[in-house]
């Protein structure tokens, strides 16, 4: 008999049907109640053991964390909690679970032990929620996208240039680390390595993205990137996901557009699609802020903190007025920023971008027309010569969720930019050449995909949103 998913079992018409169901045990009460999961909803199956009927070396398999096959009729239930359940006829045990050593028992555990359980805390409602609504989330960016006339591209992930900026950079090689290869000035000479030079991990598909644009017209990525900063932090990771449009014939304005409305629906698809685990991500929220000082709880629960993202528009502010709001700022005059904000050209740090989201507008905020000193080469400089088409998306309790701009299209003043910008037009000559042959205007921009899920499911911390994390000091399992 084929086997049943939870999720189609859990429902009053299958009163009657015998089945067959596999999963993994959450909690056996009583010698007689097994709270089976199988991942296909947050909700358990309870499944009735009548221990007359089987072997007491059977029944003492039945821990939590073993995997089962059950048989039996599924019937209504009449303990409170379920409206139906499984009487179970026959039991198979696929794998048991010693009690003594399992380590993730029916119990509160924190998220740093859970961190060092990586491979096992998926077993936990939390994490299973997490994960499939990472997973509903990363169907929606396709959906949207294929919806809107984008093409999927794969942008290389091993890459030969490393004049994006974006950050620090992996190498890859396959030298000797005990005995490279050396030039005649004693450098290590990558012109022997695998590739005949050196090669990085990409920390952002867009360059690659920009020559696709430019023949596909509308194109998207979404894939692993690698940023080898020291950032120990809870919106940083080594290896994350980035997703990244890339417009043909769109400016910054066109750009905005797009990523509100991409932002919007992709959260609309959640809170349509992923109900239940939301609610019981809300719950889990609420839970935590009890034990929070009230200043520092959130104003508002985590379904009704998505469709007000959903409902609303994002405030869009260019960086010269932003400016204006910190500097005015009470912190900023109380001294009360770590970085005070005193002149135009500043770079913006976290507090600076969360005062903004959280204190002052209290929405979404786009910045955008930055100072081109602070920005990457390949930003469009403006009419006014020191500002370029950057737009960065700011998010309450996340900080920056999206940085993009319009693309410098004039040969020239690219040109001009990498220049001051001490960028070698030679490594990035098929860059240039997208300026020479058919150039025109477009746009792009990076979502990080996991501080999109951070912000979904109000998990704290971005470890806690992607299966393995890599970060400083930790690439376990
Ligand atoms: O602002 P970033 O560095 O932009 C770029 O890489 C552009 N090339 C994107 C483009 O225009 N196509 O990164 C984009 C986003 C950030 O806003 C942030 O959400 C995320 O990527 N991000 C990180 N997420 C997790 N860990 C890190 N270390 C991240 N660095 C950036
Ligand atoms: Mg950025």
């Amino acid at each position: 008999m084929k086997a049943y998913s939870i999720k189609d079992l859990l429902t009053p018409d299958c009163i009657g049907k015998e089945v067959v169901v596999n999963g993994w045990v959450r909690t056996f009460r009583s010698n007689r109640f097994i709270a089976l999961n199988d991942g296909s909803t947050q909700r358990n199956l309870q499944c009735v053991v009548d221990f007359e009927s089987f072997d007491e070396s059977i029944l003492k398999q039945i821990n939590t964390g073993a995997a089962l096959r059950i048989s039996g009729t599924m019937v209504e239930s009449m303990g409170r909690g379920q409206a139906v359940e499984v009487q179970v006829k026959e039991l198979f045990i696929h794998g048991g679970a010693d009690p003594e050593v399992y380590p993730i028992q029916p119990k509160k555990h924190t998220m740093e032990f859970l961190r060092e359980q990586a491979h096992l805390r998926v077993r936990t409602n939390t994490f299973a929620a997490v994960m499939r609504v990472r997973s509903a989330l990363a169907f929606a960016v396709h959906n949207y996208f294929r919806n809107h006339g984008f093409y999927y591209f794969h942008a290389p992930i091993i890459t030969g240039s490393d004049a994006e900026g974006a950050g620090e950079m992996f190498r890859v090689t396959t030298l000797d680390p005990k005995n490279p290869p050396l030039t005649d000035e004693g450098l290590v000479d990558y012109g022997e390595d695998f590739f005949g030079k050196e090669t990085n991990l990409t920390v952002s598909g867009q360059l690659e993205a920009e020559a696709y644009a430019m023949a596909l017209g509308k194109v998207y990525t979404f894939g692993p990137t690698f940023r080898a900063e020291n950032s120990n932090t809870s919106r940083h990771l080594a290896e994350f996901w980035m997703i990244e449009p890339e417009m043909a014939f769109y400016d910054l304005d066109d750009n905005m557009d797009l990523a509100e409305d991409f932002i919007k629906d992709i959260l609309n698809y959640i809170l349509t699609n992923c109900e239940e685990d939301l609610m019981f991500l809300e719950k889990r929220l609420l839970d935590e802020e009890k034990t929070k000082p009230q200043a520092e709880r959130s104003s508002m629960a985590l379904i009704e903190k998505l469709k007000f993202i959903t409902e609303n528009e994002f405030k869009r502010v260019p960086y010269t007025e932003a400016i204006d709001i910190l500097r005015n700022s009470k912190p900023n005059k109380k001294k009360k920023f770590q970085f005070l904000v005193n002149e135009w050209g500043v770079d913006l740090q976290s507090e600076h971008e969360r005062y903004l989201v959280e204190k002052h507008f209290n929405c979404p905020v786009i910045l955008y027309d930055y100072p081109a000193k602070i920005k990457a080469f390949y930003m469009r400089l403006n009419e006014d010569g020191k500002t370029v088409g950057a737009m960065d998306i700011l998010f309450p309790g996340i900080g920056e969720i999206v940085g993009g701009s319009q693309r410098e299209e004039r040969l020239d003043v690219l040109q001009k930019r990498m220049e001051e910008m001490e960028i070698d037009e030679k490594e990035l000559w098929w860059y240039t050449d997208l300026r020479k042959f058919g150039t025109a205007k477009h746009s792009g921009f990076g979502l990080g995909f996991e501080r999109l899920v951070q912000f979904a499911t109000g998990m704290g911390n971005i470890r806690d949103v992607i299966p393995f994390p890599r970060t400083p000091q930790n690439a376990e399992f």
